[in-house]
């Protein structure tokens, strides 16, 4: 499973990507509003950093309008995705950029019907929220899992892209679902990479490490 970032935050994907393990990054405009700065100047900046895909989102309701904005976005890096909600008029604008070879990510879905013609209108990549089902007593993670199902069925080729999570169980359960990517908080990822079993089996064995006889020499 490929794993996002989940920020427009430059620090955090810069730390992200030198660990060797981030594919990409999804920004929305909640995420742009509190990086505080210029959107452009912050989407030129992650995709510097960033080579994988880099979702930046329309704001736009009409088609012709997503499409406009969704052009302008593409032409700034070729790693560039337009992100467009999901709605009648966004499907209409993903068909458009998909035919003039524009990726696309389909965002705010919340049902595997809204995935599905999210995969038909032609979308690169769908992003189930599964977190902000969970707030509301639903099963998020059911609704990656029915998607994941659902694309395997008829050899749709969307990848299915995990969004809104919140926690590192999250993660664990995208990946047996078979999820192609999960977007995460770069606290989540941060809470991925640790384990108290870890820090002290390590901090045991640097101590072990001391009586080795040429334990001071060996690496010079
Ligand atoms: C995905 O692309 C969205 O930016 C994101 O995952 C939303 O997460 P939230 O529900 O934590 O805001």
């Amino acid at each position: 499973m490929k794993i996002f970032l989940d920020t427009a935050d430059v620090e955090e994907i810069r730390q992200g990507v030198a660990m060797g393990v981030v594919d990409g990054v999804t920004t929305n405009p909640s995420l742009a509003a509190k990086a505080g700065r210029n959107f452009k100047d912050v989407v030129l900046e992650i995709v510097e950093i960033c080579p994988g895909p880099v979702s930046a989102e329309t704001v736009a309701l009409g088609a012709d309008e997503i499409v406009r904005e969704g052009r302008i976005l593409a032409k700034w890096a070729p790693n560039i995705i337009v992100k467009v909600p999901l709605m009648a008029e966004g499907l209409k604008a993903v068909r458009q950029l998909t035919s003039e070879g524009i990726k696309t990510n389909v965002t705010l879905v919340f049902s595997v019907n809204q995935a599905l013609l999210a995969a038909k209108a032609g979308a690169t990549f769908v992003s189930p929220f599964l977190g902000r089902l969970d707030d509301i007593g639903q099963d998020g993670m059911q609704m990656v899992r029915e998607t994941v199902e659902v694309f395997r069925n008829y050899g749709l080729v969307t990848e299915v892209l995990a969004a809104s999570i919140r926690h590192p169980l999250h993660v664990t359960q995208a990946a047996l679902a078979g999820a192609d990517i999960a977007t995460m908080p770069f606290k989540v990822l941060g809470m991925l990479v640790k384990h108290p079993l870890t820090d002290s089996g390590l901090e045991s064995f640097l101590k072990d490490w001391e009586k080795v006889p040429d334990a001071k020499t060996v690496f010079l």
